[in-house]
């Protein structure tokens, strides 16, 4: 059932281009210009007018939520607050009519999610769910909403159902920035071919596989990791982290690069590996520039670039090469390599890679 693969965790990160192909199955015509998504256009004038949009998940889908504020605000200028599930519920949130909630959840299990929407839908806001277990709780207690469709995910840490709700929320997010107008017509149609490219992609990136060993094998003693990245990837660089603690237990953290200046820096000396998440975008000079800052304190920067990227090239200990795609596009590309790399980790070090220590696979307890 692991078809031939040594572990779920890496048949499950292979699946990937055939997952994220299954969620943009029948919802994205690139050729004609379309996303067909009925759980999201029932709520399409709800959406087009909402005040605000509220993200609310844990963990994995917390850092999906990241990107998707980013792209939201981004494609439809309607502003995002992504909260973690936990705290939202507490706290007594302002919260009503008016309000679009997105509840972000791969099992549709998780205590504090469901509690957060509950008590909002309660209040009078619109629930949206993006679920990959189909008819689970949250997907029952949301107004509407779409599924992942990435199938079973049995491996503990996520891999391929966070691919999937970042394919979703994408969608969405181009969906109503189209209605809106607030998307330019050849900025749409540009995403959605790079969209439709995202497979494709997915396929190559996972072509560095082992190139990706050998540098587990190099970096699997360190004893602490820096993740950084800006924009777009400063959620990819939180994944990376939390993929890497969860399956190797090396202690590792996630920072926007420019925030490093204000404290983990302070971390760095010729021991500290620091990945930046550093493909080609609109904050690349910025992020080549915190690399400089890295390598003048000798800390090892591992460097995820584009294909042909030289300028990072000559920055970096050791590279790992992404296929270049649009920067709203490509978190779904660069947490490819950041899943191989915690894997190859963990099985470097003999862990149980399927089922980390202390973790479970839905956390239906507060
Ligand atoms: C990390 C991981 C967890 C989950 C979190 C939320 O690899 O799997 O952080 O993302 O527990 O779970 P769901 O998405 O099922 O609500």
């Amino acid at each position: 059932e692991k078809g031939g693969y040594d572990h779920f965790m890496l048949k499950e990160i292979f699946e990937q281009p055939h997952t994220i192909f299954d969620c943009l199955r029948g919802r994205l015509d690139a050729t004609n210009g379309t996303i067909t998504m009925s759980g999201i256009q029932q709520y399409a004038e709800q959406l087009t007018q909402a005040k605000r949009i509220i993200i609310v998940a844990c963990g994995t889908s917390w850092h999906a939520g990241l990107v998707a504020e980013y792209i939201f605000e981004e494609v439809t200028r309607i502003p995002v607050e992504v909260e973690y599930a936990s705290e939202f519920r507490y706290r007594n949130p302002v919260v009503g009519e008016g309000d679009v909630i997105i509840a972000i959840s791969q099992s549709g299990e998780t205590a504090d999610t469901l509690v957060a929407i509950e008590s909002a839908k309660e209040k009078g806001a619109i629930i949206l769910g993006v679920v990959n277990v189909v008819g689970s709780s949250i997907a029952r207690t949301s107004h509407g909403g779409a599924y992942t469709h990435a199938g079973p995910e049995i491996g503990v840490a996520s891999t391929k159902a966070f691919t999937g709700q970042l394919a979703v929320l994408t969608m969405m997010a181009l969906k109503i920035g189209h209605l809106k107008g607030t998307l330019s017509e050849k900025r749409y149609t540009h995403l959605l071919n790079e969209l439709n490219d995202v497979p494709e992609k997915v396929a190559l990136a996972l072509e560095q596989k082992d190139h990706i060993e050998a540098l587990a094998l190099k970096y699997k003693d360190a004893t602490d990791a820096l993740y950084l990245g800006r924009g777009y990837n400063f959620p990819v660089a939180l994944e990376g982290a939390l993929k890497l603690k969860e399956i190797s237990y090396i202690h590792a953290e996630g920072y926007p690069a420019a925030e490093m200046k204000h404290g983990p820096i302070a971390l760095v000396d010729d021991k500290l590996p620091v990945f930046f998440v550093a493909t080609k975008d609109s904050f690349h000079e910025k992020v080549l520039s915190n690399m400089q800052e890295i390598k003048a304190r000798k800390g090892k920067v591992i460097a995820i670039v584009s294909e042909g990227d030289d300028a990072a090239n000559a920055l970096a200990d050791d590279l790992i090469t992404v296929p270049f795609a649009d920067e709203l596009i490509a978190p779904m590309i660069n947490a490819i390599p950041m899943q191989l790399l915690a894997y190859y980790i963990g099985v470097a070090k003999g862990y149980d890679v399927d089922k980390p220590r202390n973790l479970a696979k839905s956390v239906t307890v507060e």
